[in-house]
């Protein structure tokens, strides 16, 4: 019979390791007039429609006030050629640099919030803050997308996902098992 004994203790402060969660994402604001852009690797899908997104977005981040004072943002979701600048954009902060000018990004208005698309990455949802309440004790920011859009010239987007010790998953191959969704095959 196999026992914990027979298993190896996993520290608490990296669990967040084995669960991964949703791909890297950029999450960009703007505010008094100045777009910036973080590194987002906590996010998770809430609910399908009308579509809600967690994101853990903590008080050491410019982004944090950005969001709490304008209620906005952009979800921009990079390839994998993009993930040595993502992760440069995730090590530096809007509060001392100008994250577009420094990373070559190129900033697209969108339709429904003040805070830009990012061209360079493969799909982009305009936010609104939808629920704040565990903002001040667990940095979780829940997000209502209102718009999203998605580049037509990248058709097999390949992204990458946050190990949380610097390294990182790049997606492979995908596996259709639509047959098995009985349950949900609305959506398949
Ligand atoms: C791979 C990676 C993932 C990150 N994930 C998060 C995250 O989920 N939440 C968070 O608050 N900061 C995260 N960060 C840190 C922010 O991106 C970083 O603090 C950034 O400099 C904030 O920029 P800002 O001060 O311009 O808002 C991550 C950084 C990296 C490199």
């Amino acid at each position: 019979m196999i026992t914990v004994n027979d298993l190896r203790v996993h520290p608490l402060d990296q669990v967040h390791r084995l669960i991964e969660p949703g791909p890297v994402i950029l999450v960009s604001t703007e505010w008094q007039g100045t777009p910036n852009v973080m590194t987002n690797g906590f996010n998770m899908m809430v609910r399908h429609a009308p579509p809600l997104i967690a994101c853990t977005i903590g008080p050491w981040d410019h982004s944090y006030t950005a969001l709490v004072e304008t209620g906005e943002c952009v979800i921009s979701i990079p390839t994998a050629d993009m993930a040595a600048t993502v992760v440069d954009i995730g090590n530096c902060s809007g509060a001392d640099v100008d994250k577009f000018g420094k990373f070559g990004l190129t900033a697209v208005a969108g339709e429904a919030v003040r805070a830009p698309l990012i061209a360079e990455c493969w799909a982009n949802i305009e936010c609104r803050v939808a629920d704040t309440r565990l903002a001040d004790s667990h940095s979780l920011f829940l997000l209502e997308a209102v718009r999203a859009w998605t580049d037509p010239s990248q058709e097999a987007p390949r992204l990458f996902h946050h190990r949380g010790d610097g390294t990182f998953t790049l997606d492979g191959p995908v596996v259709d098992l639509k047959a098995h969704m009985t349950k949900w095959q609305y959506l398949v």
